[in-house]
């Protein structure tokens, strides 16, 4: 049985009061609609679709940047929630099989759920409608049930106070055969309380055609929808207190779990330390038995065995740390490689670098990559030393086992196992200090 998934992603999002589509807005550093394909991936769909309206072309950008398999439909009037799935009508063009739907901002809907609501499609309901048990239903569409299923949903604008009370909600997510799914919605009209398309009418419209529906439920947290920067905000908990979880589990050890911040994308393999507040931008892989130490920024980078970062370090993109290699304290690495066991320990600066295995880069060394139109890149050899305080001014190369004394500013290359100086030579006046401080006091005596 093939599956598509179709992602609404059309609406603005008014509450959020951004000129950002909704959608868009990050959970662990990866647009909510991200987190909703990757729901759906659980289902390993054969087709991905979807509907934008709203900053259409942001939205398209920014899922192209995560994956390039999608097609895309386009809502240009939001008219409510069949008729968003209507618009997915052409990106469906020759598929057969069964279709989910599901809300760009609504990330955490379990794979797990949308497999049991699969299996109720195997035991025969032609329409699979996702629910929950509201603590707080208030504005969410009831689910009615009976005898033989799910009968109908009303939206709360519609409801009876009898159905008012209702705590069985409607979370969004909808699964059907696709063609079925399409003709249902179809058939949605718009003669309701906000003159919208609903797509919770389909149960209604279904069962008058004698076709069956059937409600699966799930947790609450799990259909926890986004419609403001304080729901954000509560996802965003949600998901680091869930990633913090996943990461014990598969044997990293967090000090102080609460303070470190994940993203959607990292991987961490096992026995990692990850010591008090760290922060995991997009794009971080940390290999096995890695340590990073407290208050370490990192994104885009990949850590490998054993290497030890910080405390206080920041590694951006390009960043390529390798086995036992150390990054230390008021170390910030960009685009650059660090053989294995290279040391980098104290106050440096390395961009556009390539360091080679086992050199030492004294405390307070600089690549000077950037002239201020282009960048340069800095190469340094195996087991090279650079002393403290260097200046190293791209483009540059200091050979293997090269020496570079401290304080050097350097311009040209360095040739193999060669010692570079590259500062004014070191002049001493003898007993200057002291007739010189002598001097002085008298000065103040007099004053
Ligand atoms: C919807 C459901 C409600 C359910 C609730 C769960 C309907 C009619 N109601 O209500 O039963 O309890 O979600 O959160 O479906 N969208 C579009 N195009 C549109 C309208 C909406 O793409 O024309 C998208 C929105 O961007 C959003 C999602 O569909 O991602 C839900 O739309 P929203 O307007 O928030 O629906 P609710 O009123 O919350
Ligand atoms: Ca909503």
């Amino acid at each position: 049985m093939k599956t598509a998934a179709i992602i609404l992603a059309a609406g603005q999002g008014t509450r959020m009061q951004s000129d950002l589509p909704k959608v868009l807005h990050q959970i662990g550093s990866a647009p909510m609609v991200i987190h909703a394909m990757a729901s759906a991936n659980a289902l390993q769909p054969d087709r991905m679709i979807v509907v934008t309206g709203h900053g259409g072309d942001l939205v398209e950008a920014a899922v192209r940047d995560w994956r390039d398999d999608v097609h895309y439909a386009t809502q240009s009037e939001q008219l409510g929630t069949a008729h968003a799935v209507q618009q997915a009508a052409q990106a469906l063009d020759g598929f057969e099989g069964d279709a989910v739907v599901l809300y760009g901002d609504t990330p955490f809907v379990a794979g797990e759920t949308l497999q049991a609501m699969q299996a109720a499609r195997a035991a025969g309901a032609a329409v699979v409608v996702l629910g929950f048990e509201a603590a707080n239903p208030g504005g969410y569409g009831r689910l009615i049930t009976g005898a033989d299923g799910l009968e109908a949903i009303v939206e709360a604008k519609e409801a009876t106070p009898e159905q008012l009370a209702i705590t069985l909600c409607n979370s969004g997510v909808v699964m059907a055969d696709a063609a079925t799914l399409m003709d249902l919605v179809n058939a949605v009209g718009n003669d309701n309380a906000k003159g919208e398309y609903y797509l919770t009418d389909i149960v209604g419209i279904a069962r008058e055609r004698g076709l069956s529906c059937a409600a699966v439920t799930c947790g609450e947290q799990e259909t926890l929808g986004v419609n403001s920067r304080i729901d954000l905000a509560a996802a965003e908990a949600v998901f680091q207190w869930n990633r913090r979880g996943r990461a014990l589990d598969e044997g990293v050890t967090l000090t102080a779990p609460e303070t470190v911040h994940f993203a959607f994308d990292t991987h961490i393999g096992r026995d990692v330390t990850i010591e008090p507040n760290v922060f995991f931008g997009p794009g971080v892989t940390v290999e096995t038995g890695a340590e990073i130490r407290a208050f370490c920024h990192l994104e885009g980078c990949h850590i490998s065995e054993g290497a030890q970062i910080g405390p206080y370090a920041r590694l951006r993109p390009g960043a390529e740390i390798g086995g036992k290699a150390r990054v230390g304290n008021f170390v910030e690495i960009k685009n650059a490689v660090l053989h294995e066991g290279a040391k980098v320990n104290h106050l440096t600066y390395i961009g556009d670098a390539e360091i080679g295995e086992r050199a030492n880069i004294g405390a307070g060394t600089i690549t000077c990559n950037y002239d201020g139109v282009f960048k340069h890149k800095t190469t340094i050899g195996a087991d090279a030393f650079i002393g403290s305080n260097s200046a190293l001014v791209a483009p540059v190369t200091i050979a293997a086992g090269g020496y570079v004394a401290s304080g050097s500013v350097i311009t040209s290359n360095v040739d193999e196992g060669d010692l570079a100086i590259g500062r004014a030579r070191q002049v001493n006046k003898q007993g200057l200090g002291a007739r010189m401080v002598a001097r002085l006091r008298s000065l103040k005596e007099k004053s």
